[in-house]
């Protein structure tokens, strides 16, 4: 790994415990304006001071995010297909590397279709990226997308398709939690950071999630829905940080969600 990629890297998994918050809020590029992020900078902004990363597109990084606000960015670089059509893995590399280095991106995220209709060229797509982010020193990573089918998300799905994204060459990837989720860590050679998925009924639920995730062996989350569609979103956010970086249980932290304005 080249210095620069490891410093960009090191901006999003905290070397100090190589764990990250990272705040997803890319969901736009297909689902369109998706509840809670009708208005992105209403939603985002109160809560990018409890991010450790932003996974976002070019379109709202330049319309709703001050370029002052020093929070890395995790450029979503993928897309081509909306949620209207059956087939989600129709996507190719939408942005270019060089938008990504001009809006100093600290990493790009592309989705890769393991077992779609696309899957050849998700995977094609990644490594021309992986190949591109060596070159700049840009670290990529791999999203092990599922599109509608939601239940493919079993450990066994899991394993094979993140072990392809290491195999590939990215930095590291985001995938789902599953039962047995240790299996997964296991067989992938780099750090992965666990998607929310749709909001569950309860804060607690998402948080146990968290939990389970990071001990289960996770560098951390990409989360999105389960925080901003919470009705007390940074109170959501300040929750999750305790979990993943201050060791809280899920019980533990939900204080934050109760109690906003607590100090901690
Ligand atoms: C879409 C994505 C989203 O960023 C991802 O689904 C994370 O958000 P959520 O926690 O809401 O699932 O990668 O492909």
């Amino acid at each position: 790994m080249t210095w620069g990629l490891q410093n960009r890297l090191s901006r999003i998994i905290r070397p100090t415990d190589h764990r990250t918050v990272m705040l997803a809020v890319d969901h736009g590029y297909f689902l369109g304006p998706t509840h809670k992020l009708e208005v992105p900078r209403k939603t985002i902004e109160p809560l990018l001071p409890y991010a450790d990363g932003l996974m976002i597109t070019r379109g709202v990084v330049r319309t709703s995010i001050d370029p002052t606000f020093p929070t890395p960015i995790v450029l979503r670089v993928s897309g081509g297909a909306s949620v209207l059509k059956e087939d989600l893995s129709h996507e190719e590399v939408t942005t270019s590397m060089d938008e990504a280095v001009r809006l100093n991106a600290s990493a790009v995220a592309l989705s890769i279709f393991v077992g779609a209709p696309h899957e050849h060229e998700s995977l094609v797509n990644l490594g021309g990226l992986v190949d591109i982010g060596e070159e700049i020193g840009m670290p990529v990573l791999a999203v092990t997308a599922v599109g509608k089918e939601l239940e493919k998300r079993d450990a066994r799905y899991l394993s094979l398709a993140c072990r392809i994204a290491a195999e590939f060459g990215a930095h590291f990837v985001k995938t789902y939690y599953c039962e047995d989720f240790e299996k997964v860590v296991e067989s992938c050679p780099v750090p992965l950071v666990v998607a929310g998925g749709p909001k569950l009924e309860t804060e607690l639920d998402a948080l146990e999630l968290a939990q389970r995730s990071i001990e289960a062996g996770a560098a951390g989350v990409d989360m999105g829905r389960n925080i901003w569609q919470a009705p007390n979103a940074v109170g959501m956010i300040r929750a999750v940080r305790a979990v993943v970086h201050e060791h809280a249980s899920a019980k533990e932290a939900l204080e934050f969600v109760k109690a906003p304005k607590a100090k901690r």
